[in-house]
């Protein structure tokens, strides 16, 4: 049985660009069959039950298995003029859609994961930086994030301390503002946006909305695609597979703030899909 908060959210199940009239993109919503097609000139996401809500938005396809608690989340960079939005494509990960979130939002994997891209020893340490849920929005955000990085942007000369806020918008997406090497005064925008298959096992679509005039986009997915493969043999080992809600669990350190912020956040809000549960 899913709890209705779960049913309640959106997730993304489709990249807008790749779906085609009937049976169109065959996949999963929470672990029930979906056809994501074109009707006319409309998206339709049917399940066995009937059609779900829908919504288009930062080059995807939104669907709502329940009766949408709200819009979805703003971004508004994704207007800005000036910018170049990157659909990165998709990776698909056997592990809990919380957790592909969880590990977008930690910072200190990056020396070892990402080495010598998004970070390096002896640059492991992450300084102190600001977690809050942000009640107006109902989100997660961490700011004054800064680390050490030998190659932050596929457009990074060398070496830059990069500085970074993360937002938890969605249960299952999370959008990242980075430093942007091309314009001091804008952030670069990386989003990831989870479709959660079923509880351990989900597709990840990067997405990027970029002050970026001159790499090639293949090269930009590219560079995304071999952060996300990094990561994905990091997930697919992690140990329970879903998340732990119950903090004591797993051993925080500072730079775990996010991810219990996160945690903390899900289990208020109900959202446990793909979660663990504290035995009673
Ligand atoms: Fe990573």
């Amino acid at each position: 049985m899913i709890p209705q908060p779960v049913l309640n959210e959106w997730y993304p199940v489709a990249m807008t660009a790749l779906v085609g009239p009937w049976p169109g993109r065959q996949t999963q919503l929470l672990g029930s069959d979906i056809n994501v097609f074109f009707e006319g000139d409309a998206i339709v996401v049917r399940g066995a039950a009937g059609d779900l809500a829908v919504c288009l938005a930062y080059g995807h396809v939104w669907a709502c298995p329940g009766t949408p608690a709200h819009k979805l989340f703003p971004i508004p960079e994704a207007d800005q003029p000036g910018r170049r939005l990157v659909d990165c494509g998709v990776v698909r990960v056997k592990c809990s859609p919380l957790r592909a979130v969880e590990n977008f939002l930690d910072i200190a994997h990056f020396p070892f994961v990402h080495t010598d891209v998004l970070g390096a020893e002896p640059h492991t340490e992450v300084g102190r930086y600001e977690v809050q849920i942000r009640e107006d929005s109902d989100e997660v955000w961490a700011t004054k994030v800064h680390f050490y990085q030998p190659q932050a942007a596929k457009s990074a000369a060398g070496g830059i301390v990069t500085e970074y806020m993360y937002r938890v918008a969605a249960p299952t997406a999370a959008v990242l503002y980075k430093t942007c090497p091309n314009n001091p005064d804008e952030w670069d925008v990386i989003g990831i946006f989870v479709q959660p298959l079923t509880e351990e096992l989900c597709k990840v679509w990067p997405w990027m909305a970029l002050f970026d005039d001159t790499t090639p986009q293949a090269d930009l997915i590219q560079f995304q695609q071999m952060i996300f493969l990094q990561d994905r043999s990091i997930l697919e080992n992690q140990i329970p597979r879903l998340l732990p809600l119950d903090p004591g669990k797993e051993i925080p350190t500072q730079a775990d703030m996010t991810s219990i912020a996160y945690r903390r956040w899900l289990k208020r809000k109900g959202l446990t899909y793909g979660a663990q549960m504290v035995a009673a």
